[in-house]
């Protein structure tokens, strides 16, 4: 494993952050139960895997608590943990979702005791919130690092110009600053380059891309997308991978792994690796093998015009991640 330093925070994070969305089954037909993803987590802390990314309301708090499990029969001070918050997590509730600070605190709470963990490393919020003023959040959020209940406050998909509001305004007003950006970004979804990373690049933000495999559709055929139980309920989600020169950046991406004898997961991967504006893409796994490729793909090496020809084909698509 190979490890970075989390944007301005001098925390050390293994390069491949854990995504932990795939674990429990409150949520999705493509995810892992219990025992499954147990196996997964366990073989992450074996390859030297530090950093996990979770969020109360992936499978409605079943993953926290599952990765809670698993990280408390550990000595918890050896890993990064990371979660959020603003998807409704009770559909009669209002006040369970969003960023206001009775919806922060509440879930936050909830978010601890899940854990079992009196502090969280990183929490983010997982949306912008058009019903709270940002300086309501950041204050909250300010407030949750002043209990000790937070080490470091992140933020998720949104656009650029919300993202440099509230950088303006916790510098303007004092308060615990964000110090990462959880985009989606990939070979197949580069729209993030025009403001967001620059943004990021500048503002010594760490940036954890989520969807760096775009969920499956640069790890196999393009044909091939909708074969798995994920990949069908992606494709029905429609993100713009197959848009603009989608499908060629794909059968690009099948030749070069060909030719390099390498997967194309391991080569999607390594496209990343290569970028100096990612600190650690959050990689999603339905299997231990998919956590065994990612970790080999430290080691595939791309060189400049490799990278130029992966990227050639790519036009802009729509927006995407924040909809
Ligand atoms: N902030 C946000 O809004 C947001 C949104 C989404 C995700 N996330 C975070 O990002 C994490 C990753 O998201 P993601 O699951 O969409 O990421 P991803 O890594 O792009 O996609 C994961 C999918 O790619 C396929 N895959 C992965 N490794 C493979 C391999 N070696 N060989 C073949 N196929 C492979 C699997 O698809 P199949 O199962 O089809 O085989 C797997 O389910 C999540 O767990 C979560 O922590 C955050």
């Amino acid at each position: 494993m190979e490890y970075t330093t989390f944007g301005p925070t001098g925390m050390t994070v293994s390069r491949i952050c854990l995504g932990c969305m795939s674990f429990g089954t409150n949520w999705d037909e493509w995810t892992l139960d219990r025992e499954e993803s147990r196996e997964v987590i366990e073989r992450a802390l074996e390859l030297g895997i530090t950093f996990f990314d979770t969020a109360n309301v992936y499978s409605y708090g079943e993953s926290e608590e599952i990765l809670g499990e698993v990280l408390g029969e550990y000595d918890r001070d050896e890993f990064v943990v990371a979660t959020k918050e603003y998807a409704r997590m009770r559909e009669d509730d209002p006040n369970s979702g969003g960023l206001s600070r009775k919806a922060l605190e509440q879930e936050l709470d909830a978010s601890l005791s899940r854990l079992g963990m009196d502090t969280v490393d990183l929490y983010q919020i997982h949306r912008w919130d058009y019903d709270t003023p940002i300086e309501t959040t950041l204050r909250a959020l300010d407030d949750a690092v002043r209990r000790g209940q937070v080490r470091h406050v992140g933020a998720s998909s949104m656009w650029a110009h919300q993202f440099a509001e509230a950088l303006y305004l916790s510098e303007r007003e004092g308060l615990e600053r964000f110090v990462s950006m959880q985009n989606l970004y990939n070979l197949a979804y580069r729209e993030e380059e025009r403001e967001m990373l620059p943004l990021c690049a500048n503002e010594d933000v760490a940036v954890m891309p989520w969807s760096p495999l775009a969920a499956g559709y640069l790890t196999r055929p393009h044909e091939e997308f909708d074969a798995t139980t994920r990949g069908e309920h992606e494709a029905e989600l429609g993100r713009p991978y197959e848009e603009g020169g989608g499908v060629e950046v794909n059968e690009r991406v099948q030749e070069l792994a060909d030719e390099k004898g390498v997967k194309m997961a391991q080569l999607s991967l390594a496209w990343l690796f290569h970028k100096e504006w990612v600190t650690t893409p959050i990689l999603g796994t339905s299997s231990v093998e998919h956590l065994e490729d990612a970790v080999e793909a430290l080691d595939v090496s791309l060189s400049e015009s490799d990278i130029e020809w992966l990227e050639e084909p790519y036009e802009p698509v729509r927006v995407s991640g924040h909809e």
